[in-house]
């Protein structure tokens, strides 16, 4: 099943996602993410823009690397993830999210990071991302903590931005893919 998205505005985007209880049957819900993500030509997708206050993401940095790029990328769910650390030089890297169409913006954030996750069969694991990887998954983490990347915007970007948000969270924005307005 194709979910719709829930465009910026809607309070699920702003609120801190419960984490899933070990062992449940999420295996239609992931299903699912991959299959919503995958119709809107998404790298990631969180619970919460599909209307799920869960602690799970799906992403597939494949999308976003050139076919001769010396980096992997990686189509994987993550459940019950924690960010254990995140080093390297911090850098910035131009980011979007579907449930905020036409808004990009410059972000910086650490170029790697150590994460503890579930992978979809409740293996427990603990690995080290970088590059693309670790930007989308530093991303769709904070969907899970109620953050958005608009969120680190200042000053005159965010001002810029403000009558955009605005107009997306009244509906006045169209999309390939089906979304959920406030
Ligand atoms: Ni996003």
């Amino acid at each position: 099943m194709i979910y719709p998205i829930v465009a910026f505005g809607n309070p699920i985007l702003k609120k801190e996602a419960a984490e899933i209880n070990e062992g449940a049957d999420i295996s239609l819900l992931v299903a699912d993410m991959f299959a919503t993500m995958e119709n809107a030509n998404g790298v990631g997708l969180a619970a919460p823009q599909i209307n799920k206050g869960v602690r799970l993401f799906v992403i597939d940095s494949n999308l976003m690397l050139d076919e001769d790029s010396e980096e992997k990328g990686i189509r994987r769910a993550f459940i019950n993830p924690i960010i254990l650390d995140e080093y390297g030089d911090p850098y910035s890297f131009e980011e979007g999210c579907l449930s905020i169409p036409e808004v990009r913006a410059e972000i910086i954030r650490p170029e790697k990071l150590t994460l503890e996750y579930y992978d979809e069969h409740w293996n427990l694991k603990e690995e080290e991302f970088s590059g693309l990887t670790a930007r989308v998954i530093q991303h769709e983490y904070d969907h899970l903590e109620g953050i958005l990347f608009v969120d680190y915007l200042k000053g005159l970007k965010k001002r810029m931005v403000k009558s955009k948000l605005i107009d997306i969270s009244k509906g006045k924005v169209s999309t390939d893919y089906r979304m959920v307005y406030p």
